[in-house]
C-alpha cells in the first residue's frame, strides 16, 4: 500500500516543497521471480541464521537499556571486513555504521549539505541522491555522463569549478548502469576539488568527495577501491553496505569509510541510539560467517558476464539488445526499447519484475538464481515477440 499525494489530507501542514510528492521505492509485489532491487538473491546459510539468533538472544536481556550508540564492536568488524576485501586497514575512528548506506548518504547530506549548499553528482546516477538533497534543503546538480556512461571527467571537473559544490557525489559501480568507476578518476575528481572554495562556506573550505560503493564487491577481482585513497585523501569518504553482496538487506547496515573528520562529522547529526542492539548483534553475526555471506558473488559474477552475453544475442526490432558494461551484480540493458512499460508488463505478467529506471530505452535486470535467470531469459523471448508482434 502506499501513501500518494492524493491520500494526504490538504489540512495537514507538509511541508510546501513536498506538496505533490510521492513515496520513493520500486514496487514490492508478489511475484516468482523478483530482479528488481539488486538484492543478493541466495538466502543466509542456516549456520548464519543460527548465528544470528543466538546473538539476539545475548543482548535480548539488555533491551530495557539503550544500545552503544558509538557501536565500536561493530565498528571493528567493519574495519576487519574492509582489511580483507580491499586490504586497507582503518582505525575505528575512521569507520561509521548506519541503518543502510541510505542513511549513510542522508547524514552525509545532513551534516555537508543544507541551506545555501549544493551536492553534485553525475547522471544517469542513483535516484535517492536528489531526494536526499530534498530533504536537507540541499541544492543537486548534475554533470552528465559519457553515451557510454562512463564519467565525462571534463565535464565533471568543469561543473566542481562552476558551482563549487559542498560534495561531489559519484557511485562506483555506477546504479542503474553498473558502470566501473577506474581509481584514477577517482583521484582526478579529488585533485578537482583541492582548490576549489565551496560557495557559501568560510574560507579554506574545500569540497568532500563521496564515493557509493554499495556494489563495490562485484568488481573484478583485482580492482581497487576507493578505500586506498582515503589516507592520503582526507575530504574522501567511501561508503559501503551490507544489503548487496553481502545478501543481509533485510538487516538495514551500511557504513562509511572515511577520515576521522568526516565520521566525527557524522557523529553530529547522527540520532542518538541510531543503530539499534538487534541490528549491530546481527551484523556482527553475520561477520562472523563473512565466507558463507560471500560464497555467490563469484557465481553472481560470472551469471552476469554469461546474462550480458545472452542478450546481446537477442534483438528487438531488427537490432541486438544493447548492454552497458557492468562492474555490478546488474545489468542495463535494451538502449531502444520505444515502450519500457510493455516490456516491463509483460515481464511482470509472466512472474518477472525488473526495474524501469535509467535513460529512455533501457531497463535494469538484476542478477538471481540460476532458475530465476532462466526464467527471466524464457519471458524475455516471449516478451520482446509479442510486444514486437503488436
Ligand atoms: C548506489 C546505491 N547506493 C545506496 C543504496 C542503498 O542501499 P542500502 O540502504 O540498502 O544500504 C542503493 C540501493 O539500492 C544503491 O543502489
Amino acid at each position: 500500500m502506499s501513501a500518494t499525494a492524493n491520500t494526504i489530507p490538504a489540512y495537514l501542514p507538509l511541508r510546501n516543497d513536498l506538496i505533490g510528492e510521492e513515496p520513493y521505492g520500486a514496487p514490492q509485489l508478489d511475484v516468482p521471480v523478483c530482479l528488481n532491487v539488486n538484492e543478493n538473491p541466495y538466502a543466509p546459510d542456516p549456520a548464519v541464521c543460527e548465528a544470528i539468533a543466538r546473538r539476539v538472544l545475548e543482548i535480548a536481556p539488555t533491551l530495557n537499556r539503550y544500545p552503544d550508540r558509538e557501536h565500536i564492536a561493530l565498528r571493528r568488524a567493519f574495519s576487519d571486513y574492509i582489511a580483507r576485501e580491499s586490504g586497507v586497514r582503518l582505525d575505528v575512528d575512521q569507520l561509521w555504521g548506519a541503518n543502510g548506506s541510505n542513511e549513510i548518504m542522508l547524514q552525509l547530506f545532513q551534516a555537508f549539505g543544507g541551506p545555501g549548499r549544493t551536492a553534485l553528482g553525475a547522471d544517469p546516477t542513483y535516484s535517492m541522491y536528489p531526494e536526499y538533497a530534498r530533504d536537507t534543503f540541499t541544492g543537486w546538480r548534475l554533470a552528465h555522463r559519457n553515451p557510454d556512461f562512463t564519467l565525462d571527467l571534463d565535464a565533471l571537473v568543469a561543473a566542481i569549478g562552476d558551482i563549487r559544490p559542498s560534495m561531489v557525489l559519484i557511485t562506483s559501480p555506477n546504479n542503474p548502469t553498473g558502470t566501473p568507476l577506474p581509481l584514477e578518476d577517482v583521484e582526478r575528481v579529488l585533485d578537482a576539488c583541492r582548490d576549489i572554495q565551496v560557495a557559501g562556506a568560510a574560507d579554506g573550505v574545500r569540497p568532500i568527495v563521496v564515493i557509493d560503493e554499495a556494489y563495490v564487491e562485484f568488481r573484478t577481482p583485482g580492482t581497487p577501491s576507493a578505500v586506498e585513497l582515503i589516507e592520503r585523501h582526507p575530504n574522501l569518504a567511501v561508503s559501503r553496505t551490507m544489503s548487496k553482496a553481502f545478501a543481509f538487506a533485510g538487516a538495514r547496515v551500511g557504513y562509511l569509510a572515511a577520515s576521522k573528520g568526516i565520521i566525527d562529522c557524522m557523529r553530529i547529526v547522527r540520532m542518538p541510539y541510531h543503530l539499534s542492539a538487534v541490528t549491530q548483534a546481527a551484523a556482527l553475526a553475520a561477520f562472523e560467517h563473512t565466507d558463507e555471506q560471500l560464497a555467490r558473488v563469484d557465481h553472481l559474477r560470472q551469471v552476469r558476464e554469461d546474462t550480458a552475453a545472452w542478450l546481446k544475442t537477442q534483438t528487438y526490432q531488427g537490432e541486438p539488445l544493447q548492454v552497458a558494461e557492468s562492474g555490478s551484480n546488474f545489468l542495463l540493458f535494451g538502449g531502444r526499447f520505444d515502450d519500457r512499460d510493455a516490456i516491463f508488463d509483460g515481464l511482470l505478467a509472466r512472474g518477472v519484475l525488473i526495474r524501469t529506471v535509467g535513460p529512455a530505452g533501457w531497463m535494469r535486470v538484476c542478477m538471481g538464481t540460476d532458475e530465476e535467470m532462466a526464467h527471466f531469459r524464457d519471458a524475455l523471448v516471449e516478451t520482446l515477440r509479442d510486444v514486437e508482434a503488436r
